[in-house]
């Protein structure tokens, strides 16, 4: 566990955790931290607790020791967001002490009920109310609704301009002693780009008419730190991070850079090789390439590597009449998760029949994604000579479309 002060009387603490895959689902390359904060006045107030995800009260009571707080300063728990990565300590706090009052929005206490019993004192806040801890700190509340679940909040302290916006502003990525963007290293920071994408294309960008509502909110307040309850934390720039969430929502819905995303996969390489023909020519264009392959990438890289390029190419043969069932099934995942607005274009080798161009245009159709299918292209075989001057071609369109 990191520990840091933040500013005078408030405190971060950090847990770092591997080897677990987000939400049973996403992978984490780099891990994920679970951050929890403390704001002491008179009243001591728990943040996002995460003290206790390893069900040891031992921890908790080092941790306040070392901060110089008792367990019975506890007033309050701040619960700006239920999901069990960071409301889960409850179960095992309620053991050790009954007497606090969890704070926290209408729909929230629902939730709090529903997986933590009747048993416990809920004081419900609205948008705009506060509670007074005395010794010039004023916690102050804005309800985030459906960053990423309905019952979401950002707590905001007055006195030190803290934000708390819990998953709001988070990225994946474990902490080390660099807790801060400005302890951050070259390799550090380049890590936390990809895994501040990451982390918002995997978790939030379903949401994303949501997260801009919250991005409203959270410029109307004067913000010294924000203090997610994932990822670094943010002093010297707080501004960047709000300015990233903004930038990638405006993604999720057709942006992007000069960069085009190949999503393919291949069995015996007649698609493959049409790949290789396609980046030399994206490339010879002056625009980035990624690629993911897949069944060897996974469904996080396809969200992560997919959602800040303007333009997709879809690569895969027909298997069983349909598309190459991984990459129809990356292709679904990104409908999901409402991308939309990307220029497209699909090829891939039909084998003697074909099936996956009619898969491709059936997906973004059903999902409702609203990408522009700039051409779909289905070769015999391997490719022959016109297929390379059809596939050519409609790349060059796909570039112009987005140029
Ligand atoms: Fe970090 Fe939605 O939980």
């Amino acid at each position: 566990m990191n520990k840091k002060e933040v500013s005078d009387g408030i405190y971060a603490l950090s847990m770092n955790v591997d080897n677990i895959v987000f939400e049973n689902m996403w992978d984490l390359p780099n891990g994920v931290s679970l951050n929890s904060y403390i704001v002491k006045g008179k009243d001591v107030a728990i943040i996002d607790g995460v003290i206790g995800w390893d069900g040891i009260p031992e921890t908790l009571y080092k941790n306040l020791d070392e901060i110089g707080i008792k367990l019975e300063d506890i007033k309050y728990l701040v619960v700006n967001h239920v999901e069990m990565d960071h409301s889960g300590w409850i179960e095992n706090f309620k053991k050790i002490t009954k007497d606090f009052t969890i704070v926290a929005t209408k729909k929230a206490e629902d939730m709090i009920k529903a997986f933590y019993g009747d048993d416990l004192e809920i004081k419900v806040v609205k948008d705009g109310d506060s509670i007074d801890l005395g010794n010039g700190k004023v916690l102050e509340f804005y309800a985030t609704p459906n960053v990423h679940w309905p019952e979401t909040m950002m707590t905001y302290e007055v006195s030190s301009k803290s934000l708390f916006p819990c998953d709001l502003y988070g990225t994946f990525g474990q902490v080390e002693a660099h807790l801060f963007d400005d302890e951050l290293t070259p390799e550090e920071k380049a890590m936390y780009d990809i895994e501040g994408i990451r982390y918002y294309s995997n978790v939030m960008m379903t949401y994303a008419a949501m997260v801009k509502k919250a991005i409203v909110k959270t410029r109307t307040l004067d913000i010294n730190y924000v203090l997610p309850g994932h990822g670094i934390l943010f002093r010297s720039n707080p501004n960047q991070i709000i300015d990233d969430y903004e930038r990638w929502s405006d993604y999720t819905n057709g942006s992007g850079k000069k960069q085009v995303t190949i999503l393919w996969g291949s069995m015996y390489g007649s698609t493959e090789k049409m790949v290789n023909f396609s980046k030399q020519i994206i490339e010879d264009r002056g625009f980035a390439v990624k690629t993911v392959e897949l069944p060897k990438d996974t469904q996080s890289d396809v969200l992560t590597k997919s959602l800040d390029s303007s333009a997709i190419i879809v690569a895969a043969p027909t298997y069983e009449y349909k598309m190459f069932p991984p990459v129809a099934h990356a292709l679904d995942e990104i409908g999901r998760k409402r991308m939309t607005g990307k220029k497209t274009l699909y090829f891939g080798s039909a084998g003697w029949i074909g099936g996956a161009k009619r898969d491709f245009e059936n997906i973004i159709e059903s999902s409702k994604m609203n990408w522009e299918i700039i051409d779909a292209i289905e070769f015999i075989g391997n490719a022959r000579e016109n297929a390379y001057e059809q596939i050519e071609d409609a790349i060059n369109r796909l570039l112009d479309s987005v140029e």
